[in-house]
C-alpha cells in the first residue's frame, strides 16, 4: 500500500498566491466587465531588457546549428556567467565570493526551499513573522514542525516582525540552528543596516548556526549604506548561503534564472559533532537532482552584466520604485501607517481591520487585488501588502479607485 508523506496534511489548504489566484479568477467570472488592477504577487510586467533579448536570440541561433549546438551544460551553470556574477554581484562590493561557490538555478523559490533539505529534522529553524510562505511550507512538508495551531506551527521559533522592532527581527531568545531572513524584507518592505545583519552574523557563529539570506530584492535599494549582499559582512562565509535572482531585477519571472551562493567556509555537523561542508553537500544534491538552466537563459542572464544591460536593469528598477513612491504618496495622505517601498518595491500597509476582508473590499469596490498580510503569518493579520510591479498608469489608476474607495 502506498502510504503518503503524513507531514503535508498539516500544510495549509492551498499555497497563498494560488489562494488569491483562485478568488480573483472567481470574482472575474462573477464580474467579467470589471477591469482588475493586479498589486497582488510580485510579478514583474515589463518586457525583458534589450541586452538580454539580444543575447537570448544568438543563443538560440547557436543551438540550431550542429556546431554551435550545446546539449546538457554543467549543472552548476556555465562559467562565463557564474564569473561575471561572482565581479559584479559581490567582488565590486568587496564581498570575497568566487565563481565556483555560485550555483546557477532556474529559481530562488525552489533554492530557497530545497537548501533544508541538507539539515537533519531535528534542526532548530527560527522563521520570520511575516514570512515569504516558502520558507516554513517547506520545512512542514520536511517535517520540522509540529501540528498547526492558531496560525502557527510547533517547534517553529518565530522571529516576529512587528511595528515595535521596526520590521527587523530581534535575535532568538532560544538557541537555533537554521535561521532565514529575507533583506529588503518580502513582504514587509523593511530593510536591515550593516550592524543589524552583523548581529545575526555573530549569532550564527556563536551558535554554530546557518543564516539562510534571501536577497532576490537587493536591486531596489537606493540607500548607499544598506548591504546588498550578507557577504559585505564580515564573518559571514562561514555561516551564510545567499539567495539571488534575475527575476525581479531583469524581469525574469516567466524566463527563469537564479542563482545561490555556497561559500566553500560554510560548514554544518553531524550527530556526533564532526564538521561537513555544505558547499559540497549543496553540490552533491544539485548534481543529482537539477540538470542546469538552458543555455539561452544563461546567455540572457549574462548580459545583465554588460555594460548597456547594466543601464537596462537599473531603469527597470527606477521605473518600478517610481511606482512604489506614488503608491507610498497616496497611502500616506489617506492617513495610513505603512512601512516599505523606499529601498523595496512592496508596501506593508496597516489597514486596521481583518487582512482578508480589506482584500475582499478592495477587490470588490477598486478592482484592485493586494495581498492579504494575514497569508503571511499571523503578524501579518491587519496589514496587506501593494506591489510596485505593474505599469504607471495601472499603479495610478489603481491608486485613484482606492482613494474614492478609502478616501
Ligand atoms: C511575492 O509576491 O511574494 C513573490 O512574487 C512570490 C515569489 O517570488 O515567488
Amino acid at each position: 500500500m502506498i502510504t503518503i508523506n503524513e507531514h503535508y496534511l498539516k500544510l495549509q489548504a492551498s499555497y497563498l498566491f494560488s489562494d488569491i489566484a483562485k478568488r480573483v479568477t472567481s470574482f472575474q467570472e462573477k464580474n467579467p466587465d470589471r477591469n482588475i488592477i493586479r498589486l497582488g504577487i510580485g510579478d514583474v510586467t515589463k518586457g525583458l531588457p534589450a541586452a538580454c533579448v539580444e543575447a537570448f536570440h544568438k543563443a538560440v541561433d547557436e543551438m540550431a546549428q550542429d556546431g554551435t549546438f550545446r546539449g546538457y551544460g554543467p549543472e552548476q551553470g556555465y562559467g562565463f556567467l557564474r564569473e561575471a556574477i561572482a565581479a559584479n554581484d559581490f567582488q565590486s562590493r568587496g564581498a570575497d565570493i568566487a565563481a565556483d561557490e555560485i550555483f546557477v538555478s532556474d529559481g530562488a523559490k525552489c533554492d530557497t526551499g530545497n537548501f533544508q533539505e541538507l539539515f537533519s529534522t531535528a534542526t532548530k529553524v527560527a522563521i520570520p513573522d511575516p514570512v515569504y510562505p516558502v520558507y516554513l511550507d517547506t520545512n512542514v512538508m520536511a517535517g520540522r514542525t509540529g501540528k498547526y495551531e492558531n496560525g502557527r506551527y510547533g517547534g517553529i521559533v518565530y522571529l516576529d516582525s512587528n511595528r515595535e522592532n521596526n520590521f527587523v527581527p530581534e535575535l532568538p531568545k532560544e538557541p537555533v540552528d537554521l535561521i532565514y531572513l529575507c533583506f529588503p524584507n518580502n513582504p514587509t518592505g523593511s530593510t536591515i543596516s550593516k550592524d543589524q545583519l552583523k548581529q545575526w552574523v555573530d549569532y550564527a557563529r556563536e551558535h554554530k548556526s546557518l543564516i539562510l539570506f534571501d536577497a532576490a530584492y537587493e536591486a531596489f535599494i537606493r540607500d548607499e549604506s544598506l548591504p546588498k549582499s550578507i557577504y559585505e559582512i564580515d564573518g559571514a562565509r562561514e555561516v551564510a548561503i545567499e539567495f539571488r535572482s534575475f527575476s525581479k531585477n531583469a524581469g525574469f519571472t516567466g524566463t527563469r534564472c537564479a542563482y545561490t551562493v555556497v561559500p566553500k567556509e560554510c560548514r554544518a555537523y553531524d550527530s556526533q559533532g564532526k564538521e561537513h561542508d555544505l558547499h559540497f553537500l549543496w553540490n552533491r544534491r544539485h548534481c543529482t537532482k537539477f540538470n542546469g538552466v538552458s543555455y539561452p537563459v544563461q546567455r540572457a542572464a549574462e548580459a545583465v552584466y554588460s555594460e548597456e544591460g547594466k543601464k537596462q536593469v537599473q531603469a527597470l528598477a527606477a521605473y518600478y520604485m517610481r511606482n512604489a513612491d506614488l503608491i507610498r504618496k497616496e497611502i500616506e495622505s489617506l492617513g495610513y501607517s505603512y512601512v516599505g517601498g523606499e529601498n523595496c518595491p512592496y508596501i506593508w500597509i496597516d489597514g486596521g481591520k481583518d487582512s482578508w476582508q480589506f482584500f475582499d473590499m478592495l477587490l470588490d469596490k477598486a478592482g484592485v487585488v493586494c495581498t492579504p498580510g494575514a497569508g503571511f503569518g499571523t503578524c501579518g493579520q491587519g496589514y496587506i501588502r501593494l506591489s510596485a510591479f505593474n505599469s504607471h498608469e495601472n499603479v495610478q489608476e489603481a491608486m485613484e479607485r482606492i482613494r474614492s474607495v478609502l478616501g
